[in-house]
């Protein structure tokens, strides 16, 4: 009867479908945000994703040059965001790059 009952077990497994692998989608190479219109992104790389995903930066609405700067500021004031005051620039010129 066992062997009978674990033939039987044997033939289920036999029968089930072969396992298809899984569909997973993975970030772009490491989750950099990318260089836009020929402006570097290097120094939103280095300064927004100690806390953000690239995907939260690139999913903001568009703002102005003036607006981007009181969210930099406000990064630094209110979050403790270490960011260069030398890298406000190069962060700018990215966030508003069109
Ligand atoms: C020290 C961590 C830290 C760093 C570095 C940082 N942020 Fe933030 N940021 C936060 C936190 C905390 C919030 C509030 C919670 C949230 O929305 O995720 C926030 C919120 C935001 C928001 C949502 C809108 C708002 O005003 O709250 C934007 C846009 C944003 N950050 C952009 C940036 C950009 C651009 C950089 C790089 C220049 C940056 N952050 C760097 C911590 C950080």
């Amino acid at each position: 009867m066992r062997v009978l009952l674990a033939m039987a077990a044997l033939a289920l497994v036999a029968a089930a479908p072969p396992a298809r692998p899984l569909a997973v989608t993975l970030p772009d190479a490491e989750g950099l945000l990318p260089e836009r219109y020929g402006v570097s992104a290097d120094a939103a790389n280095n300064n927004c994703l100690a806390c953000h995903s690239a995907a939260m930066i690139t999913a903001q609405p568009r703002l102005t040059r003036v607006q981007w700067g009181e969210t930099i500021a406000k990064m630094r004031t209110v979050y403790g965001a270490p960011i260069d005051p030398a890298d406000d620039k190069a962060i700018l010129d990215w966030l508003v790059a069109d």
